[in-house]
C-alpha cells in the first residue's frame, strides 16, 4: 500500500453533502486544515442530476472532493424504498465521481458502508470479503449502489491514475443524526423513543427484533478525523474499514441509550420483527497500521449525541435543566458494570 502525502492546507475542498450527518461532522473537522471549503446545498444542485453536477464541477473545479453525499437510512428505510436506494446513490457516485475525474480533481474520497459485506461474512469484516457472498436482503439495493461508488473509484484509479480512494465507516451515531420515527439508524431511534418515553411518562419501550445482533458503532466526529488522516496519507485502490473493532449487542446498547437518557422504565423486544445481519463488526487492523484509533467511547458518544438532539429538538426543562441526585445515586440494576451512573442531563452553556 503506498502512503502519499496529500496537503489540504489551501485546496479548495468540496464536501458533497455538507447538511449531513458525515458531511457536517468533516466541515466542522476540515475547519482545522485551512482548507478552502466548497459546499451546495440539494435545492441548488441536485446530485441526481448529471447536467447540473457537470456545471457545477466546471465552475468549481474543487482539487479534493469528499463524497459524503447519499440517500441514507436505517433498515426500514432501505427495505421499503428499495428503488430510490438503488437509483439516487448509483446516480450522486456516478455524477460526482465522473465530475471530479474530468475537472481535474486531485483527490477524492468515496464513503462506502460495512453493508457492502456479504451478510454471513467471516467476523470481524475484512476489506478483502467484498463480493466473496449474498449480500443481506434488507439492504442490498443499498449496498449494490455502494459497491458500484467503490468500483468507479478503483477504476478511475487504474484507468486514468485518479488518486480516489474508498473508506468503510461501521455504523455512525453523534450530531446531526437523523431522527426520522421510521427511517432513522438505531442509535438515533434509540435516543428519540426513549426521550419520548421519558417526557410522556410511558412505562416501557418495546424494541424491534430479539436485542440479539451485534453492531459496532463509531462517533461520527471520530469518523470525520479518521477520514483526514487517510485523505492526507492514504493512496491505493485497497478499501479501508473505519470502526472501532468493538461491538455490543442491540439489548446493551438499548440499555446504555436509556441510561444516557434517563429513561428507567421496560425495555421489552418484539420478536416477530427481523433482526438483519446476526453480526456485523469491522476488522479495523488495516486502519491501525495506518495510524488512527477511535478515540469517543460509546458511552461518552451517546452523552454528547443526546446533548445535540436536545439542543437541535427544542426541548425545554424541567429535564434539560436538572440533574436529578437520585441519577448520581442509582445505578440502574440492568446496566451495573457496563455504564457509569453519570448524570445524562446537559448542562446549560456546556
Ligand atoms: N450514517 C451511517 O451510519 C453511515 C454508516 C456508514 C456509511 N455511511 C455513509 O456516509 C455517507 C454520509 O452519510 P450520513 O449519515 O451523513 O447521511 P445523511 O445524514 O443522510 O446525509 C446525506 C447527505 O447527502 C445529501 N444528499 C442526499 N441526496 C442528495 C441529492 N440527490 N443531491 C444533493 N445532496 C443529496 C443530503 O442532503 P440534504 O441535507 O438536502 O438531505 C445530506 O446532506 C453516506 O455515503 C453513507 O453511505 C453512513
Amino acid at each position: 500500500m503506498a502512503n502519499a502525502p496529500f496537503e489540504l492546507k489551501g485546496k479548495t475542498v468540496f464536501v458533497a453533502g455538507h447538511r449531513g450527518m458525515v458531511g457536517s461532522a468533516l466541515l466542522r473537522r476540515l475547519a482545522r486544515e485551512g482548507a478552502d471549503l466548497l459546499t451546495i446545498s440539494r435545492s441548488e444542485v441536485d446530485l441526481r442530476n448529471q447536467a447540473a453536477v457537470d456545471a457545477w464541477f466546471a465552475a468549481k473545479r474543487p482539487q479534493a472532493v469528499f463524497l459524503a453525499a447519499a440517500k441514507v437510512g436505517g433498515i426500514v428505510a432501505n427495505n421499503t424504498l428499495r428503488a430510490e436506494f438503488l437509483y439516487d446513490n448509483l446516480a450522486i457516485s456516478t455524477n460526482v465521481i465522473q465530475a471530479s475525474h474530468a475537472n481535474g480533481c486531485e483527490k477524492l474520497m468515496f464513503f462506502g458502508s460495512s453493508c457492502i459485506y456479504p451478510r454471513l461474512a467471516s467476523q470481524p469484516l475484512r476489506e478483502d470479503s467484498m463480493l466473496t457472498g449474498p449480500l443481506e436482503p434488507t439492504n442490498e439495493p443499498y449496498a449494490i449502489a455502494k459497491i458500484a461508488g467503490i468500483k468507479m473509484a478503483e477504476a478511475y484509479r487504474s484507468q486514468y491514475g485518479s488518486d480516489f480512494i474508498s473508506v468503510m465507516p461501521t455504523n455512525l451515531y453523534g450530531p446531526g443524526d437523523n431522527y426520522h420515527p421510521e427511517y432513522s439508524h438505531v442509535v438515533a431511534g434509540l435516543i428519540r423513543r426513549f426521550h419520548e418515553a421519558k417526557v410522556s411518562g410511558a412505562g416501557s419501550v418495546a424494541m424491534w427484533g430479539t436485542g440479539a445482533p451485534h453492531r459496532e458503532f463509531l462517533y461520527v466526529d471520530d469518523l470525520a478525523d479518521a477520514s483526514i488522516h487517510l485523505m492526507k496519507t492514504y493512496s491505493s485502490p485497497e478499501l479501508v474499514n473505519i470502526g472501532t473493532g468493538e461491538d455490543i449487542t442491540i439489548a446493551e446498547l438499548a440499555l446504555m441509550v436509556a441510561a444516557a437518557v434517563g429513561f428507567r422504565g421496560e425495555i421489552s423486544f418484539d420478536t416477530s420483527r427481523p433482526d438483519g445481519t446476526p453480526r456485523k463488526l469491522l476488522d479495523v487492523s488495516r486502519l491501525a497500521r495506518l495510524g488512527w484509533r477511535a478515540q469517543t467511547s460509546l458511552e461518552e458518544g451517546i452523552q454528547l449525541t443526546y446533548r445535540a438532539y436536545l439542543a437541535d429538538n427544542k426541548w425545554t426543562a424541567p429535564e434539560r435543566t436538572a440533574c436529578p441526585d437520585k441519577w448520581r445515586k442509582q445505578a440502574d440494576p440492568r446496566i451495573r458494570g457496563r455504564v457509569s451512573p453519570r448524570c445524562p442531563v446537559p448542562r446549560r452553556n456546556g
